[in-house]
């Protein structure tokens, strides 16, 4: 597909209303906090990439760092648009995504963390993996509790 295109959202900030709206329709938040947390996204994490197809955006993801896993991301909010599902959109967009962490970020591993979506994420490769701390180290273990689904995915095979 010629016209399909997976690019850091703060590049082309056109979309960031579209992305908003997007994010918006699959996990209901005001609009305004939305939008302040989309402003974050740079070339250092976190970034919010999108999948852009014949100029509308129908597909998102954040990659946020870890601060205890320096070769590490945790890839959150993955989204595809609810009628373009089931196509290989999110196939696309994730394998983009890997690229994209493994040859611009130089990063090695991805974590992620999903009820639901287990399926989708162990036929790209993830691997159940033991629950990690995606909050800085001086965070009480407590914390960790919330990502007892970690999945990683070990980019560099
Ligand atoms: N159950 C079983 N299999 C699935 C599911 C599912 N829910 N979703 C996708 N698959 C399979 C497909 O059948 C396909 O298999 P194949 O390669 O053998 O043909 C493969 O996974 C790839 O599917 P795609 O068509 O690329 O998936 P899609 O474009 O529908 O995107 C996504 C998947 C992103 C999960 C989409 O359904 C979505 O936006 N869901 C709502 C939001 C959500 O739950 N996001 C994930 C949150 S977890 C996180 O962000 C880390």
């Amino acid at each position: 597909d010629a016209d399909l295109k997976v690019f850091p959202l703060h590049k082309h900030p056109q979309y960031k209303q579209e992305c908003c709206n997007l994010i918006n329709d699959e996990w209901k938040r005001s609009i305004s906090a939305r939008m302040r947390s989309l402003d974050s996204s740079s070339d250092k994490l976190p970034t919010n990439l999108i999948l852009v197809k014949d100029m509308k955006v129908i597909g998102h993801c954040k990659i946020s760092s870890i601060p205890s896993i320096k070769n590490g991301c945790f890839v959150e909010s993955v989204v595809i648009d609810k009628a373009l599902r089931g196509q290989g959109y999110g196939k696309y967009l994730m394998e983009k995504t890997e690229e994209y962490c493994k040859s611009v970020l130089n990063l090695k591993n991805i974590y992620l963390s999903t009820k639901g979506q287990e399926t989708f994420y162990t036929k790209l490769g993830y691997n159940l993996c033991q629950p990690i701390s995606i909050y800085g180290s001086s965070i009480p273990n407590s914390s960790i509790a919330t990502q007892s689904r970690s999945i990683n995915n070990i980019l560099l095979k």
